[in-house]
């Protein structure tokens, strides 16, 4: 039993296994209302790098974890903890060394069309048009156009760009081009979303926003999100469930619930709870990493 700031927070053993909670419930019990369904299974997956002229780089020992439909969890860690690494495996961008990761609704591994994928760097092509860019996806699964044609209008609209389908992403300040880049990672209706760092390039107003409008598209849509952030007060405002990180080598090291009532704007922020998370993973993070980041 580990006693955290009233969180009912698990601290994993070496294997990864979630070994404690506070309250002696189960975390999907608490962090997510009840919800059921597993979206993601994570079940000793790892990955080795190969490196060509070294030997092989154990970037993540086995993981294994769960996500549940419709929540929201987050991934933070030290630099080279393997987040993007763990995000691109779970997509199925990036192949295993060792596990499986699946998709809870098939059993198999996750399909292109069940996902959508928010970078950390938006990713558009600059020789078409915002409303063309959104409309890739449709393109490359070969979806019926004149029903995506209508969903990204809906897209763009959502997030506020409705007045500008003409324009080329450099016309485009960097907050609306990420944006863009929401709008085209929900066109086929996925229902995971991959983000790695999506905000991280954005002003704080931006960023507010964006949180803001990504907050309410998961309420709203029931999309269930696995989301890298090195921002540990904008994974507490999004999160159901925060996974902490530790490097050399990567692994899960906490899973922290978040049960702020939704929706949670600034005065979230003031809630002693939220910060009682906040200082928690900060508290996690500084005993594990010190001297150990990965050059
Ligand atoms: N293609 C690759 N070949 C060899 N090593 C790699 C490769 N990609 C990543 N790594 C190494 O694996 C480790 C994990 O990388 P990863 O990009 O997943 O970290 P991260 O937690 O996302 O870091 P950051 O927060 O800086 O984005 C790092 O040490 C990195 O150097
Ligand atoms: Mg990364």
């Amino acid at each position: 039993m580990r006693d955290g700031p009233g969180l009912s927070e698990s601290i994993m053993n070496t294997s990864n296994a979630p070994v404690t909670t506070i309250d002696g419930g189960t975390h999907a019990q608490f962090a997510t209302g009840m919800r059921c369904a597993s979206a993601l299974t994570i079940q000793g997956a790892c990955k080795t790098y190969k490196r060509p002229n070294g030997p092989q780089f154990l970037a993540l020992t086995p993981v294994d974890a769960e996500v549940r439909e419709g929540e929201f969890v987050s991934l933070v860690g030290p630099s080279g903890c393997g987040k993007t690494t763990l995000l691109k495996m779970c997509s199925g961008l990036m192949s295993l060394s060792g596990g499986k990761i699946v998709h809870g609704r098939t059993g198999q591994k996750v399909q292109p069309g069940s996902y959508g994928f928010v970078f950390q760097v938006p990713a558009l092509l600059p020789w078409l048009t915002v409303f063309n860019n959104v409309l890739l996806p449709a393109r490359i699964l070969g979806l019926p156009i004149k029903e995506a044609k209508d969903r990204a209008a809906l897209l763009l609209d959502m997030v506020g760009l409705g007045n500008a389908h003409q324009k080329r992403p450099s016309e485009l300040s960097g907050g609306m081009q990420q944006r863009v880049s929401l709008a085209r990672a929900l066109l086929h209706d996925p229902d995971l979303l991959f983000m790695d760092e999506p905000f991280g390039a954005l002003d704080a107003m931006t960023r507010a926003d964006l949180n803001m409008e990504l907050q309410r598209l998961h309420m709203s849509q029931g999309k269930t999100v696995l989301f890298v952030t090195h921002d540990i007060e904008e994974a507490t405002l999004l999160s159901d469930r925060i996974l902490v990180m530790s490097a050399n080598p990567g692994r899960i090291v906490a899973d922290i619930p978040v049960k702020l009532p939704r929706p949670r704007g600034l005065a979230a922020k003031k809630d002693p709870q939220f910060y009682a998370v906040v200082e928690r993973i900060h508290q996690l993070l500084d005993k594990r990493t010190v001297g150990r980041l990965v050059p």
